[in-house]
């Protein structure tokens, strides 16, 4: 196997990368992927740093073991944790990241205000106060730690009385303001998007990291001349630490993955 014909690997903590699995399979659909979740240790984002660049270099070495040719760190969290030391260990191969989508937001929403929703970890995270740094003098930027709402759609529910109410709570000392859009900080979060929809109105923009990230991907197959030339639809195969049943909804983490990537 020469090596454009190698698989790309993708990685998060558990589901959430799979929202950036899906733009993947829009922009690259001769590639092969391999994706790796890590549900068994899910969530990240209220973890110890180092616990959480321990956990994502077990990851990649497991990816690397599949012979992927670059990996994709679909997770903000281990995003802004490891991706600095993971560059510097694998200087071989492309390693690209997701950051919340602070500059698209910034530029249809000035002079008014937007909540970025990520994991406590990311909000707290370096990476993330340099890019608060970079726009906030344009915006009024509500960083919103979202502690649980990973657990929810790990266990399958992405809709419904507890995810609405989940919202409603985080949200409802922000109504008042005229909130131009939401970032979703976190590769979970776009599964339950239906659900910020009904509570927000359909005029407020959200946003993810996913297209940024995937556009970056290609352009780095691209420039190491690593993208698949074959004609046929690419494959996909997942695995996750953890395939035990987490709720009625779900029969394991891997059949929730497939439903979220057919969603
Ligand atoms: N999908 C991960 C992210 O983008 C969730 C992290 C977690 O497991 O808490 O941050």
């Amino acid at each position: 196997m020469n090596d454009k014909e190698r698989p790309i690997g993708f990685f998060d903590s558990g589901v959430g990368g799979i929202s950036v699995l899906k733009e993947s399979l829009k922009v690259l659909p001769n590639e092969d992927f391999v994706y790796f979740g890590d549900s068994l240790n899910a969530p990240y984002g209220i973890k110890e740093v180092n616990e959480v660049k321990r956990l994502t270099f077990n990851a990649v070495d497991f990816l690397l073991g599949k012979g992927v040719k670059a990996v994709v760190i679909a997770c903000n969290t281990a995003t802004s944790a490891a991706i600095d030391d993971l560059r510097e260990r694998y200087k071989d191969i492309p390693i690209i990241g997701i950051e919340p989508a602070l500059k698209p937001a910034v530029e249809i929403s000035r002079g008014k205000s937007i909540i970025i929703m990520a994991t406590p970890m990311t909000l707290a995270e370096k990476k993330f106060s340099n890019l608060m740094k970079r726009y906030n003098k344009e915006v009024n930027m509500i960083p919103l730690p979202c502690a649980g709402l990973v657990e929810l759609i790990e266990s399958g529910i992405v809709e419904g009385e507890q995810i609405e109410s989940y919202l409603k709570d985080k949200l409802k000392e922000f109504m008042h303001l005229d909130i131009a859009s939401i970032v979703l900080g976190c590769t979970h979060y776009p599964f339950i998007k239906n659900e910020l929809v009904k509570i927000v109105g359909d005029k407020t923009f959200i946003i993810d990291g996913s297209i940024g990230t995937v556009n970056q991907l290609k352009r780095q197959l691209n420039c190491n001349s690593l993208l698949n030339e074959k004609k046929t639809e690419g494959i996909v195969t997942i695995y996750s630490s953890s395939t035990t049943s987490c709720s009625s909804t779900s029969s394991n983490m891997i059949d929730l993955s497939y439903r979220l990537l057919k969603s």
